[in-house]
């Protein structure tokens, strides 16, 4: 059910029409990390996959819903292993020849040394930053470079008008739900402040996405964040003082 947080997180949730939350609730972690399973009539794309040791829990989840030869790409927003390092797990098991990665190429370069098989990676920037499903239902691919690291890209899906936001509009949430609420954005605060280097980045990445039609944003860490919550949630990155490792 949309916008309960009643949920025991054993299964994958449903957050939007085809768009589900195939995540798992690490209870000690200090922060959670959040894949996305897109499913487009007969076909899925897996978005921020997870960690190796979350693959099973993740793995279950996905594979509840869709067949594994369903998926046809994996996005990966970044480089980092908390999303990518289960990546050759899932090329393994889906097992098809012309399984996609969808990231950026200065990504991909690092992304290739998770993996002992050939990458057949799609690079959005070459692609007119778009992505098609065979029904002709659009995914557009949104610059975040340095935020937090150089190629990292965020996906729009214009169908739901739903932001995979990677690291962007994350949270640290000790206490995590799914959804968020008011107390969100204090938690995303020592997130951001630490993770992004500077208001001058943030605030070009801001324009693109103020720029966006959004019913829903879905972080990789912290909650998903609904309608009411998108605007405050957007003027609080823009307050937030960033690069406090310079300190
Ligand atoms: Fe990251
Ligand atoms: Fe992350």
């Amino acid at each position: 059910m949309l916008f309960n947080n009643n949920h025991n997180y054993d299964d994958a949730v449903q957050v939007a029409p085809g768009i589900y939350w195939v995540g798992f609730y690490d209870k000690d972690a200090i922060f959670s990390c959040n894949p996305y399973l897109i499913i487009d009539e007969d076909e899925a794309i897996l978005i921020d996959g997870g960690s190796l040791g979350h693959f099973p829990f993740v793995a279950r989840k996905v594979f509840s819903i869709i067949e594994p030869q369903k998926i046809k790409a994996l996005i990966l927003h970044h480089m980092d292993p908390d999303l990518c390092a289960a990546m050759p797990l899932f090329q393994n098991i889906i097992g098809r020849k012309d399984l996609q990665v969808i990231s950026h190429h200065r990504a991909a370069l690092l992304i290739s040394y998770y993996s002992q098989e050939k990458i057949n990676f799609y690079y959005p920037e070459e692609n007119g930053n778009i992505y098609k499903f065979s029904s002709g239902r659009t995914l557009r691919f949104i610059p975040a470079h340095y935020l937090h690291t150089p190629g990292t890209i965020n996906t729009y899906d214009e169908k739901t008008k739903t932001l995979f936001s990677s690291d962007l509009f994350a949270a640290f949430t000790p206490k995590w739900e799914l959804y968020a609420d008011d107390s969100y954005f204090e938690k995303m605060k020592g997130f951001h402040e630490n993770y992004m280097p500077s208001k001058e980045i943030m605030s070009r990445y801001l324009a693109k996405v103020k720029g966006l039609e959004l019913d829903m944003i879905c972080p990789q860490h912290g909650s998903v964040i609904f309608k009411n919550l998108i605007n405050p949630s957007i003027e609080a990155l823009e307050k937030f003082e960033y690069g406090k490792y310079l300190e």
